[in-house]
């Protein structure tokens, strides 16, 4: 589903070259569930940036769903990262003016799709993160971890064959990062590509597949023996609000 080689990211500082990826190869197949882990600075987001084509690597060849990704114009670019990827950042990114239901829809409207249809897919997605009551609710109205089950809805409203979560437990409590990962497993049930950044090790043990990085190479890629289920280890959890 994905496959890089030799890809290399420099960050122009001035006159000085940030090296941020060096020679980077990698190759995960179609369903497959990646943990993405390293310190600060090993260039966990610029990959991530670079395979949701927000971001073009300096050298090097990205394949996504066996098309070359590295040559394509911008709205190109776009129009995958639209239809074919869905991603989720730390900080939720939704719009504050807007209730739960705009937020989801947001990505179809791009690609003009009519308003009725719109706002039933975005009902779907809301009801498959367990916010169905949510949708007339602004970002400031919710928890953190409802906000981010929003965005995850936004991520998958259109149905992308790949996730890309850019440490989307990072500012959540335990239980709401578990809730989160219910729902990653559940997407990974279902045959999506998922690639999950974090510093967590018990959130990367939820995924079949752990790499490590550091100073922009790999170090390490083992699969997980025997992944944890979320929600096994959601039921021992205190309810929100209880505490424990
Ligand atoms: N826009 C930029 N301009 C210049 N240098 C950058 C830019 N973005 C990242 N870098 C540099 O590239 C390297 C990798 O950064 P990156 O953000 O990918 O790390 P990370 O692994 O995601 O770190 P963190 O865990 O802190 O999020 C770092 O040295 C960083 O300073
Ligand atoms: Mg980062």
């Amino acid at each position: 589903m994905i496959k890089i080689s030799g890809l290399t990211k420099e960050y122009a500082m001035g006159k000085v070259k940030v090296p941020a990826l060096r020679e980077v190869d990698m190759e995960i197949p179609r369903g497959q569930f990646v943990a993405i882990m390293g310190p600060s600075g090993s260039g966990k987001s610029t990959l991530m940036n670079i395979l949701g084509c927000l971001d073009r690597p300096t050298s090097g060849e990205y394949c996504l769903d066996g098309e070359d990704v590295s040559k394509k114009s911008d709205n190109d670019l776009a129009d995958i990262r639209n239809k074919r990827i869905g991603f989720i950042f730390q900080s939720y990114n939704l719009l504050s003016r807007v209730d739960a239901a705009s937020n989801v829809e947001l990505p179809l409207i791009y690609r003009g799709m009519a308003a009725g249809e719109r706002r039933a897919r975005s009902i779907r997605a809301l009801e498959s993160v367990g916010l169905s009551k949510r949708s007339q609710h602004k970002p400031n109205e919710m928890s953190g971890g409802e906000q981010q089950r929003v965005a995850v809805a936004r991520a998958i409203v259109g149905d992308p064959k790949v996730i890309l979560a850019d440490e989307p437990t990072g500012n959540l409590d335990s239980r709401s990062g578990e809730e989160i990962m219910v729902i990653f497993q559940q997407l990974h049930e279902q045959g999506i590509t998922i690639v999950l950044v974090t510093h967590d090790p018990d959130i990367a043990r939820h995924s079949e597949r752990i790499i490590s990085l550091r100073d922009g190479r790999i170090i390490s890629d083992e699969m997980v023996e025997e992944p944890l289920d979320a929600r096994e280890i959601i039921v021992g959890m205190p309810e929100p609000g209880i505490s424990a």
